[in-house]
């Protein structure tokens, strides 16, 4: 059995990780396709050193740019090899909503090459967010749709899909549980920052609504220079880019860093008092280790983190984050609503076993 494995952003490298490991365990044989869409040193080749990821067997090379030609550029690089590749592969295997998923979920299904989807049936129901529309024509088209929660199946139900689908778990949760320790082996907290553990806020920023809009941004870094604790912000390349053009200063408590890698992060998690973000990984991490989280976003695709008060959605209202940074911790702990810890040993077995 033959797989292709189409990833190209930071997320991508993380989920696959796991669903590598457990492929190479029942002796499938994955090409891993690089589309290229990330490819700084620390969005990219940290994540493949790091996470023991294959080798990319081909970077398509598209760089970064408007999303018809980033998108544009990796199915026309992406349909090139996989028309000469023999033997045909037995799936496209593809992962969560970005361009790179879009890209790959077209190519594969007019070359008629079986289609599966890991992390199906998200939907945040705001189509002005390109995942949103990747998600959507990625679903439509996959022959097998991962779902990570029972939420997923049932969003996909009322779109009339259900064929093919399983609930397999959140492959992110497994990535959590097999690095967690190796983090805390190798990183050590107080060489990634000048901050006690519990003493600091963590932010993350990178969704298009919040960094394209000068006023959403703005309104950012002024909630930030109130806050009562340092706020270490490790900086994707996309919002430093924009503070730059906005000759944005950043108030004295923000201690801003590079994009830092998967371990890292997971330290970084771990020692924060509350973690802010936009991120759909860090919602859902900051869940799993117990860390309340304001997400700053107006909606989630995962709210099942909100049910117990773990998470809140906050926008960017300066009263919700204050009321929220202020609260007191949950008192019910994080459920398991994302699965076990073995969802890509279940992907793997349903690839191998779907006809
Ligand atoms: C992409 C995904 C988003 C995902 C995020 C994870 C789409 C539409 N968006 O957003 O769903 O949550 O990745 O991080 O696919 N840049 C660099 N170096 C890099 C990569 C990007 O400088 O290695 C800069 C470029 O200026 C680029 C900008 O970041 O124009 C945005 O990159 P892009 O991949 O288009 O979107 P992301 O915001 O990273
Ligand atoms: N992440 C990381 N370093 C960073 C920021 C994020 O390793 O500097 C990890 C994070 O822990 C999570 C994933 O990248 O596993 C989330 O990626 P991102 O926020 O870029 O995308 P999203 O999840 O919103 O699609």
């Amino acid at each position: 059995m033959r797989i292709v494995t189409v990833v190209g952003a930071r997320p991508q490298f993380i989920k696959a990780a796991p669903v590598s490991r457990a492929l190479a365990r029942l002796g499938i044989e994955e090409l891993l396709v690089h589309t290229g869409q990330h490819y700084d040193l620390n969005m990219d080749r940290v994540f493949f050193e790091e996470l023991e990821l294959p080798r990319p067997v081909l970077n398509l090379e598209v760089g970064s740019g408007t999303h018809a030609v980033q998108t544009g550029l990796m199915m026309m690089r992406l349909e090139e090899f996989l028309l000469q590749l023999r033997p045909r592969p037995d799936w496209v295997l593809i992962y969560g909503d970005t361009n790179s998923t879009l890209a790959g979920a077209l190519v594969a299904a007019k070359l008629h090459l079986p289609l599966a989807h890991v992390e199906a049936g998200l939907r945040s129901y705001n189509r002005r967010m390109p995942e949103e529309i990747n998600r959507i024509v990625a679903d439509r088209l996959s022959n097998l749709l991962c779902c990570p929660s029972q939420q997923a199946v049932e969003n996909l139900r009322a779109e009339g899909i259900e064929r093919g689908v399983h609930r397999t778990g959140d492959v992110m949760f497994d990535a959590l549980l097999y690095y967690r320790d190796r983090a805390r082996e190798r990183v050590a907290l107080e060489h990634l920052i000048p901050f006690e553990s519990g003493s600091y806020y963590l932010l993350t920023v990178h969704r298009a609504e919040n960094t394209d809009d000068p006023d959403r941004l703005c309104r950012l870094v002024r909630i930030l220079a109130e806050l009562d604790r340092p706020v270490v912000w490790p900086l994707h390349p996309r919002t430093r880019k924009r503070l730059q053009e906005l000759r944005l200063a950043l108030p004295s408590t923000v201690y801003p860093m590079e994009p830092v890698g998967y371990l890292a992060m997971v330290r970084l998690l771990e020692g924060a008092r509350k973690v802010l973000t936009d991120s759909g990984g860090l919602q859902k991490e900051a869940y799993w280790l117990g860390r309340p989280c304001l997400t700053l976003r107006a909606e989630t695709e995962w709210g099942e983190t909100l049910q117990e008060g773990w998470n809140r959605l906050v926008d960017l209202d300066p009263d919700r984050i204050r009321e929220a940074l202020y609260a007191p911790d949950p008192l019910i702990p994080p459920q398991p609503h994302y699965g076990d810890g073995r969802a890509a040993e279940r992907i793997a077995a349903l690839l191998r076993e779907t006809p």
